[in-house]
């Protein structure tokens, strides 16, 4: 054999070695645990042979408690590019037969490098978490590291998406790079976060807990939010990331990619003139709104768990990418509490950030009272999805069904906060507040004086208001709303106002940087 032949064999041999990461019997440890491993994750994600790695060589530095007796490389974290349905992504893939995943120094540079990369030549970054935290015998070198990756994140946010599924254990201060990236992924029953595990929080304050239901994935799609998905397995959760990829654009100077579609523009839908009940106290789904006027009923929901009184996600209207904000009459009434509005304001943010247009569709009763949501900051919660709908400079186009008012009516992406297209139903009520609450509030004096005839006046009152306010005209007359639409046509209508506003030009006030109320 030539020199050059050894050369390659040994090469080959090298990679094959890499690619065991901590060896056949870690390999077997993580499947036994029902996880896949890092390489096994990237081929699920990326097309097949797409994935170009890199630092496959790399090793960690370490001489402290042993550690120089071993040197595996690539070390714990699967670093590169490859595409997505041909877009390209970067990617890292913590390894967690390598020394649990954790976080050395080597490991930060390997993702900071691909991080870079993302920056640089504007395609997401896709990191796939599943990791001890930070390697405990690097001691300060890998809480740098982590502190590195957190700044790459914060320079990458708003520039080109960044997500986060966590496959394994995300302990510690590891979980600020997701806390800090656009979407989190998780898996049921294999995938945790919190920032002490469960013995530090019983010596700590006495609670028992266990690992689900400190940081599980339903425990953080459906109570703290920090989870934008909670997926069944491993493979649902690679295909959410997918999905998600399809409705972005690479970065924030491009736009979302355009899918062909043959549903039609002009596809009226005569269910939606019947779809508000008569009774403003009766619920209905927004759900059927939502399908009804999207491509082929296609709606991608982002956060579906958390917040059920709002319903945010992606969908695309005539091929292109939008993000509907609904409130949903079905749950809580479609009130506003601080964690539909929390939740809300991210998605706009994200939306205006990544030039998706925003479709509005409203009927809110209001913010919801009481001492519970005062004591959380309703006020400040509430004045993030205000704030995120002023800056908001995509296209905004904004239909109301039903109830619209007060406060509710002017955050939901209103006229003054420079929403582009507002249409309204005939069934549209846009007032301060409802009938009822009107009327006590008016006529209390009267109805306290007059106890007789307390309920006559309450109920002439009430039929007098809502023959001014209880409808669209208010309104429409002072061109707060630019139309009154037949429920039926809402989707030409909305497509035809997202093609108007396809070359929109608005911006802010030049500044550093804002101060979201926060
Ligand atoms: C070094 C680690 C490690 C770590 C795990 N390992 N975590 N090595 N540093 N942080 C090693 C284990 O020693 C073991 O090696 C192998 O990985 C597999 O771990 P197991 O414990 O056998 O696996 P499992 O039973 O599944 O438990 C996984 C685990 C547990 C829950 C993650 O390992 C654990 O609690 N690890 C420590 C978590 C932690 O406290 N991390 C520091 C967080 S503080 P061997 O060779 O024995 O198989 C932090 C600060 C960041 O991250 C601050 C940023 C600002």
């Amino acid at each position: 054999m030539s020199i050059q032949t050894d050369q390659i064999q040994s090469l080959v041999e090298r990679r094959a070695k890499a690619r065991l990461g901590g060896g056949e019997k870690r390999i077997e440890a993580q499947h036994a645990k029902g996880k896949k491993t890092a390489r096994e994750r990237l081929a699920m994600l990326l097309d097949p042979g797409s994935f170009e790695e890199y630092d496959m060589f790399v090793q960690h530095r370490c001489t402290n408690f042993g550690m120089e007796a071993s040197h595996p490389d690539g070390d714990g974290v699967v670093t590169g590019c490859g595409t997505i349905d041909g877009r390209l992504v970067y990617v890292f893939a913590q390894d967690f037969t390598v020394s649990g995943g954790s976080l050395s120094k080597t490991v930060s540079e390997k993702i900071c490098k691909v991080m870079d990369m993302a920056l640089r030549n504007g395609a997401p970054c896709i990191g796939l978490n599943d990791s001890g935290g930070a390697r405990i015998q690097e001691g300060i070198d890998a809480l740098a590291g982590y502190g590195e990756i957190f700044e790459r994140n914060i320079l990458a946010s708003g520039v080109v998406p960044q997500i986060s599924a966590i496959m394994g254990p995300c302990a510690g201060g590891a979980v600020y790079s997701p806390a800090l990236t656009d979407f989190t992924i998780m898996v049921k029953n294999t995938s945790y976060m919190f920032l002490t595990g469960p013995a530090v929080v019983k010596s700590v304050t006495g609670e028992v807990v266990d690992q689900e239901q400190l940081g599980g994935a339903s425990v953080h799609a459906s109570k703290s939010g920090v989870a934008h998905f909670a997926a069944d397995n491993e493979e649902q959760a690679i295909d959410n990331i997918k999905r998600l990829i399809s409705f972005l654009p690479q970065n924030n100077m491009e736009q979302a990619p355009f899918k062909e579609t043959s549903d039609p523009v002009g596809r009226i839908d005569d269910a939606l003139n019947s779809i508000v009940p008569d009774n403003p106290n009766k619920a209905y789904d927004m759900y059927k709104v939502i399908g009804s006027i999207v491509d082929d009923g296609d709606f991608f929901e982002v956060h579906k768990e958390f917040a059920k009184n709002i319903i945010v996600g992606f969908a695309r209207m005539n091929g292109r990418s939008v993000g509907i904000v609904a409130n949903q009459p079905a749950v809580l009434a479609g009130v506003l509490d601080i964690n539909a509005s929390r939740k809300a304001a991210r998605f706009v943010r994200f939306c205006d950030a990544f030039n998706i247009p925003l479709v509005t569709l409203v009927d809110v009763p209001g913010f919801l009272p009481g001492t519970q949501q005062e004591y959380g900051a309703i006020i400040t919660n509430g004045a993030k999805l205000l704030y995120a709908y002023g800056e908001a400079t995509v296209p905004k186009v904004t239909v109301t069904l039903r109830k619209g008012y007060g406060g509710a009516h002017i955050v939901m992406s209103c006229k003054q906060l420079r929403g582009d297209i507002n249409y309204a139903w005939p069934s549209a009520q846009i007032a301060v507040m409802g009938a009822e609450g009107a009327v006590n509030v008016l006529y209390a004096k009267e109805m306290k004086a007059d106890p007789e005839n307390a309920s006559k006046i309450f109920e002439e009152k009430k039929k007098e208001y809502e023959e001014l306010f209880s409808n669209p005209y208010q309104a429409a007359q002072k061109g707060y709303i630019d139309d009154v639409i037949e429920p039926r046509n809402t989707r030409f209508r909305v497509i035809r106002a997202l093609e108007q506003l396809s070359l929109k030009r608005a911006s802010v006030p030049a500044k550093k940087h804002d101060n979201l109320p926060l």
